[in-house]
């Protein structure tokens, strides 16, 4: 018997990383999946991981930056898999450069799939959960968003903003039955992280108390426990995953 049976859970950006460490961990626990990224065609490998867990699973197509594609990968999910229990915002990306060679595009960029989508998927699904007085929504947001980061004006924006909108959005929803909550992780091994030159990367471990770099299964952890029952009196609430890196 696994936590979330019987429970169904859409995770954004699952193809890889860290989000298809979380879509692995909830269906570990009885959830069926709706997978969800830019392109269907990358969420194979995630899919293929689930199913040998013995869960359901559907692989969606969609820019969450975008309102009808976001409004369909909910409308498919709950006419496929019967509804939406659980939804893990997590796709997210970087355009990283100093304030002043910041272009209105790389900012625009950043906040329409960090923040924007996390807003569309949070409306998108806000309306079945009340229905159903009963949800949970996770936010993956970032220490950045907590501390900010040379280099990283839009990006830190964006999960400033992510933290603002957990916190708005479960005020919200909790009358409703609709438990919001935010992560924020320091730096996990992952595409998004391989390419920071050496030099970065060490003085990044030295900033760090526990001596190593988080792995995406740390922050799957801990999103497992804020979609599950252990947390059931928790809402607004952002947790840090950063091996002590920011307290
Ligand atoms: N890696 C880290 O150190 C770290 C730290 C803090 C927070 N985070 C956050 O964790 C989340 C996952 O990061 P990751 O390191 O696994 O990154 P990643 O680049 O490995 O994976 C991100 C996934 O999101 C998908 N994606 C990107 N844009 C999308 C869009 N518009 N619509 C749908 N899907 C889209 C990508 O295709 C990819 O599969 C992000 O929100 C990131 O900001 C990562």
């Amino acid at each position: 018997m696994g936590q979330l049976d019987g429970k169904v859970a859409l995770v954004t950006g699952s193809a890889r990383g860290i989000g298809r460490a979380i879509a692995e961990k909830l269906a570990a626990e009885g959830a069926d999946l709706a997978l969800c990224d830019l392109q269907a065609d990358w969420l194979a490998e995630t899919a293929a991981a689930v199913e040998t867990l013995g869960q359901k699973v559907i692989c969606l197509s969609a820019d969450v930056s975008k309102g009808d594609d976001v409004n369909k990968a909910v409308a498919d999910t709950i006419e496929q898999l019967g509804g939406v229990d659980i939804l893990v915002n997590n796709a997210g990306i970087t355009k990283d450069t100093l304030l002043m060679r910041m272009s209105e595009e790389q900012w625009d960029d950043v906040l329409a799939v960090n923040l924007r989508g996390t807003f569309l998927f949070t409306k998108a699904v806000a309306r079945p959960m009340m229905k159903k007085r009963a949800g949970n929504i996770v936010n993956v947001a970032s220490i950045i968003g907590l501390i900010g980061n040379a280099g990283q004006c839009n990006y830190a924006a964006s999960k400033a903003g992510v933290i603002a909108l957990t916190k708005s959005s479960a005020k919200e929803l909790a009358p409703r039955g609709v438990r919001v909550n935010a992560i924020a992780p320091g730096f996990i091994e992952s595409k998004m992280t391989e390419g920071l030159p050496e030099d970065v990367r060490k003085k990044m471990l030295d900033a760090i108390p526990m001596g190593r770099f988080g792995k995406p299964e740390d922050v799957a952890d801990v999103v497992l426990f804020l979609a599950g029952v252990s947390s059931g009196y928790m809402t607004g609430q952002v947790l840090t995953v950063s091996g002590g890196m920011v307290m």
